[in-house]
């Protein structure tokens, strides 16, 4: 019997939505002064594919658990995930004056206001995640182990030391080691605490929690290939950023290091393997192979 196609672009959509209008509801309690609010939500509503968020609830659906809160989780790694793009496109970082299709924070608003539209944004993921988890105190160990897993791949062993390592490597010849050693920390560790996330909110087991980080790591290097390729040759319009921007500043990427067919096959090899770590599980992860795929395939 043909198993019916797994339609990824509704699963998307909807759980696009459910993430989006959770957001809103966070970002619209009027607590921080008006000015940093509008920079708050100006920024994590301009768009984005939400991957983080979708890829933890996901793996939560994988594992097969029905997690209340998963919610609050997807957009704590969203509000972290938008803070360092604020953050990133900043003059003393990339300085690019486009992001999500909209002029950045720095540009929209100032650069002090964009430094604490991101600091703010940061801090609310955290409340969030302390916030759902005190409200159930049975689970307390679990939510703090999620809250660990997240902060570690926020920090400096994870994501903030990867943009480090990403602006001292501008201009300097680069190896394949250090390469991937700075798309694991700049990128791949939130992507990998995302799928983490989800599958600890489903109460997954080790061996699990083991395949999802094998998926998790090399979808993660598939996707920074992907934008790194997509910096060569994407479509502005599309992508909602600009292009050719990481050989004007001589950033180190996959394609200046292995040239850009080269970097291609290189994604699709990680997505095999991705795909490869999944066959521990039904078809609940349908949702996960598909992202895979798309990850490379994506034009935005
Ligand atoms: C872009 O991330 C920056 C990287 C980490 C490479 P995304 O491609 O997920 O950006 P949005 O969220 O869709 O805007
Ligand atoms: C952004 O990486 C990574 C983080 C924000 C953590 P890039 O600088 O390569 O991403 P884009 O191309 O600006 O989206
Ligand atoms: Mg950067
Ligand atoms: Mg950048």
């Amino acid at each position: 019997m043909n198993r019916p196609e797994f339609d990824l672009k509704a699963y998307l959509l909807e759980r696009r939505e459910k993430v989006n209008n959770q957001l809103d509801r966070i970002l619209s309690q009027p607590a921080a002064p008006p000015r940093l609010a509008d920079a708050m939500r100006y920024s994590v509503t301009a768009g984005g594919k939400r991957l983080r968020p979708i890829l933890c609830i996901a793996a939560c659906d994988a594992v097969g658990g029905a997690a209340d809160d998963i919610l609050a989780v997807a957009c704590a790694l969203e509000m972290i995930h938008s803070y360092s793009l604020i953050h990133d496109d900043l003059p003393a970082m990339d300085d690019d004056a486009i992001r999500r299709g909209k002029p950045t924070c720095h540009v929209a608003f100032d650069e002090a206001t964009a430094i604490l539209a991101g600091d703010a944004l940061l801090t609310l993921a955290f409340q969030t995640l302390s916030g759902a988890g005190a409200a159930k105190p049975s689970n307390a160990a679990m939510w703090l182990r999620v809250i660990d897993v997240i902060a570690e791949a926020a920090g400096g062993s994870g994501m903030v030391g990867g943009q480090l390592l990403d602006m001292t490597a501008e201009g300097q010849p680069v190896d394949l080691p250090q390469l991937e050693r700075m798309q694991r920390m700049k990128t791949g560790a939130l992507i990998q605490a995302s799928v983490q996330a989800g599958a600890l909110m489903a109460n997954a087991d080790s061996e699990q929690i083991d395949h999802l980080a094998v998926y998790a790591a090399n979808v993660g290097q598939a996707f920074q290939i992907a934008d790194d390729v997509l910096n060569v040759e994407g479509d502005p319009s599309r992508l909602g950023k600009a292009v050719g921007s990481d050989a004007e500043r001589s950033k180190s990427t996959y394609p200046s290091l292995l040239g850009l067919e080269a970097s291609k096959i290189l994604a699709r090899e990680k997505i095999d393997q991705a795909l490869n770590a999944l066959t521990i599980f039904d078809n609940r992860a349908e949702p996960l192979r598909a992202i895979a795929r798309y990850v490379i395939d994506r034009r935005r």
